[in-house]
């Protein structure tokens, strides 16, 4: 895994041009070092899977473009791989995997879906976001206010020592009827907050907070009505919002409330690979 927070930090977001310029210096050596660790040459393989999407079109294209080459070269197989099918597949990795069927909540910086999982490669979209994605709405407020990035990092760190009732926030189609989310407008009103009490004393800590429960409240809600609706008892987290303490742990109640098993994975099978 070659991680470019780094890069991106002083930006404090993702910069689609600097993300795709660097997949470009560091692919070989990641692919390099992939074989080596495997044990394996490139005369060893007889397929190559490579990510075709949804995401940054630079950066796939790189992939692709690195893919199709070997493969050409190699005259082996190629396969083009969704990126939210990946994700879903890395939850198999997992010391107590989901068994199928299983309902899963992917949440990341470009995604905030909810997946009917019932099988390798047979995953329905339930439900997802009509605007920003969770990660993002994250990375946005943390970046209102300078705290870093990525911002939903710093936020769970800082929102530890806050009170998640502090702030009144809204809680964006909680009450629709439909497992679609939005995040924009929650953000929005942070902004307005934050402009309203200028000058004003409030702990970053109560906000970051209070934010922080008002995403987790509805990732939690909606995945667990869309749970019963398809009559499964099987949840999932994937992305790297799945980090976050807070959603890890109110899933873990909502599961056990509601007697279902939950599959939490760490960190390094929740963020890109
Ligand atoms: O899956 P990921 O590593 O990359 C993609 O976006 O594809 O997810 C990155 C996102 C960022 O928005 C980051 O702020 C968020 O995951 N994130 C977190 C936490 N750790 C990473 N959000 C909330 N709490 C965390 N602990
Ligand atoms: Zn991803």
């Amino acid at each position: 895994v070659a991680s470019q927070v780094k890069d991106h930090a002083p930006f404090g977001g993702v910069v689609p041009e600097l993300a795709s310029r660097r997949h470009l210096q560091n692919l070989t050596p990641v692919v390099r070092a992939a074989l080596t660790q495997a044990g394996v040459s490139l005369n060893d393989l007889t397929g190559i899977a490579v990510t075709q999407g949804p995401g940054l079109i630079g950066a796939l294209l790189v992939g692709l473009s690195l893919a199709k080459a070997l493969a050409w070269a190699r005259d082996i197989p190629i396969v083009g791989v969704s990126h939210l099918e990946g994700h879903l597949a890395a939850l198999g990795l997992c010391e107590a995997a989901p068994e199928y069927p299983f309902v899963a909540l992917l949440v990341s910086g470009g995604h905030t879906s909810i997946f009917l999982v019932q099988g390798p490669g047979q995953q329905k979209e339930l439900g997802q976001t009509v605007d920003d994605a969770a990660g993002e709405a994250f990375d946005k407020v943390a970046k209102l206010y300078g705290l870093g990035y990525p911002g939903g990092v710093v936020i769970d760190r800082l929102a530890q020592d806050g009170d998640p009732g502090a702030i009144k926030l809204p809680r964006p189609r909680l009450h629709d009827g439909t497992l679609d989310f939005s995040f924009s407008g929650l953000k929005t009103a942070v902004v307005y907050f934050r402009r309203d009490h200028e000058g004003e004393p409030y702990r970053m800590e109560d906000l970051c907070a209070s934010f922080q429960e008002a995403v987790v409240e509805v990732l939690v809600k909606k995945t667990l009505a869309a749970a019963q609706e398809q009559g499964v008892e099987h949840l999932a987290l994937a992305g790297g919002v799945a980090a976050n303490q807070r959603l890890r742990q109110a899933m873990s109640w909502a599961a056990k409330e509601n007697g279902m098993r939950l599959t939490l994975p760490p960190f390094e099978l929740c963020t890109d690979n």
